[in-house]
């Protein structure tokens, strides 16, 4: 027998559903509002550094300064990766994923040093690791396959500071370390999205922080969900010139293709964080000499606009900054993971807090009555 679905039973992809409580994030789709406990992002983004920004999600509260330095410090002498676990990141293939080496060294850290009182609020010690780390593993990745040594630790670089030199052996001039620290601080978390949503799973069979993590860089590998920023890139690569915006795009459209970096699931209006990276587009741009990305972007989007009504989100930006500043296009949602790391840490030690079982039900809609068939009288 076969059972019919009643459509309106199932909500695919758990759409609409309210799945816990959570005080981290406050997201205002139609007012085109984003706050990390309460605070606005604009609010952070003009004043905050990412180090703030992960100790306000783990803690609730922004630190003082003395919390801060402490935070800072800690975050500097925990970039130092374990033995086994950089020579496992140099064995891996070369032309390896960068997200899954990353999913892989995350895994391995985990198995290499898992803290003795996990899971627990003490796992604020394993967010502290995770983060610090991150940039390390990607820039030790990234160095051996493009034939170099790995870089000697720089303790007087910050957080955005370090990544951006992990990356591309360089430091960055003030603008560009200021521009990825709010790309950053933009990225940390955005509620329940598929990643925060899979390491909260993971956390509430009571596993640890840095399981908790492994599945939500998993998550975050698929393309409908960290890739979008790449493909926003590959875009104008193939546009090539802000004179051909209108006809490249106009095209796709009439195709019913998807312009990527436009439209969001939540937000109605234009993604906060988007208006917030367009202007440092510019800025690092300007301050470069090189205003091309930018200018088709700004065509892209009146052209989007007035032919289908979106709006531009997070991922039309981080991209062509990303790219400005000398990163790698595979490098942008390892990127992401280094600054969401900070809100998967905060959901896991939220799920922690108020442990309840993760385990959602499905409408059975297979056969029920079938008997077992020996092999042989299964046919060929
Ligand atoms: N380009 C062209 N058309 C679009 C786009 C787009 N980017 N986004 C939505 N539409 C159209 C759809 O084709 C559909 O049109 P129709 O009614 O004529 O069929 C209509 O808008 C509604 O589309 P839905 O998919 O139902 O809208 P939803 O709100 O569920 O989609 C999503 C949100 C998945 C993000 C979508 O806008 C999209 O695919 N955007 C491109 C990918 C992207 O930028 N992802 C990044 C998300 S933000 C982030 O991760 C930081």
């Amino acid at each position: 027998m076969e059972h019919a679905a009643p459509a309106e039973v199932v909500q695919r992809g758990l759409q609409d559903i309210v799945a816990l409580e959570s005080h981290i994030t406050f997201i205002d789709g139609k007012g085109g509002r984003l706050l990390y406990e309460g605070y606005d992002i604009r609010d952070l983004a003009e004043h905050a550094t990412f180090e703030e920004v992960a100790y306000l999600l783990w803690h609730g509260r922004l630190p003082t300064r003395a919390q801060l330095d402490e935070l800072k410090q800690r975050l500097v002498g925990l970039r130092g990766l374990p033995e086994p676990l950089a020579r496992l990141i140099d064995s891996l293939p070369t032309d390896s994923n960068p997200m899954d080496m990353l999913r892989t060294a995350v895994s391995g850290l985990g198995l290499f040093e898992q803290p003795e009182e996990q899971p627990g609020p003490s796992s604020v010690e394993g967010a502290l690791r995770l983060t610090a780390t991150l940039p390390t593993m990607i820039g030790r990745f990234q160095r051996r396959r493009t034939g170099l040594a790995p870089l000697k630790e720089r303790p007087d670089l910050s957080h955005a500071e370090n990544l951006l030199y992990q990356i591309t052996g360089r430091e960055g001039s003030e603008i560009e370390n200021r521009a990825l620290d709010v790309a950053l601080i933009l990225h940390a978390d955005h509620e329940l999205n598929a990643s925060t949503f899979a390491a909260r799973v993971t956390a509430s069979t009571l596993s640890d922080l840095y399981s908790a993590v492994t599945s939500a860089i998993g998550t975050l590998k698929g393309p409908l969900h960290g890739g979008a920023n790449e493909r926003a890139v590959e875009l104008l690569d193939e546009i090539q010139d802000v004179s051909r915006v209108d006809e490249v795009v106009s095209a796709k459209l009439a195709r019913h293709e998807r312009i990527m970096g436009f439209g969001h699931r939540v937000y109605k209006v234009e993604d906060p964080r988007a208006t917030i990276l367009r202007a440092w587009l510019h800025r690092v741009g300007e301050s470069a000499g090189n205003l091309h990305a930018y200018e088709m972007l700004e065509k892209e989007r009146e052209v989007v606009h007035r032919k289908k009504g979106l709006y531009s989100n997070l991922d039309l930006y981080s991209g062509s900054l990303y790219s400005l500043l000398g990163v790698p296009k595979d490098l942008f949602t390892p990127i992401f993971a280094v600054s969401r790391v900070a809100g998967w840490a905060a959901h896991v030690l939220e799920e922690y807090q108020d442990l309840r079982l993760i385990r959602p039900s499905a409408l059975y809609v297979g056969p029920t009555e079938l008997h077992y068939v020996p092999i042989a009288e299964r046919g060929p």
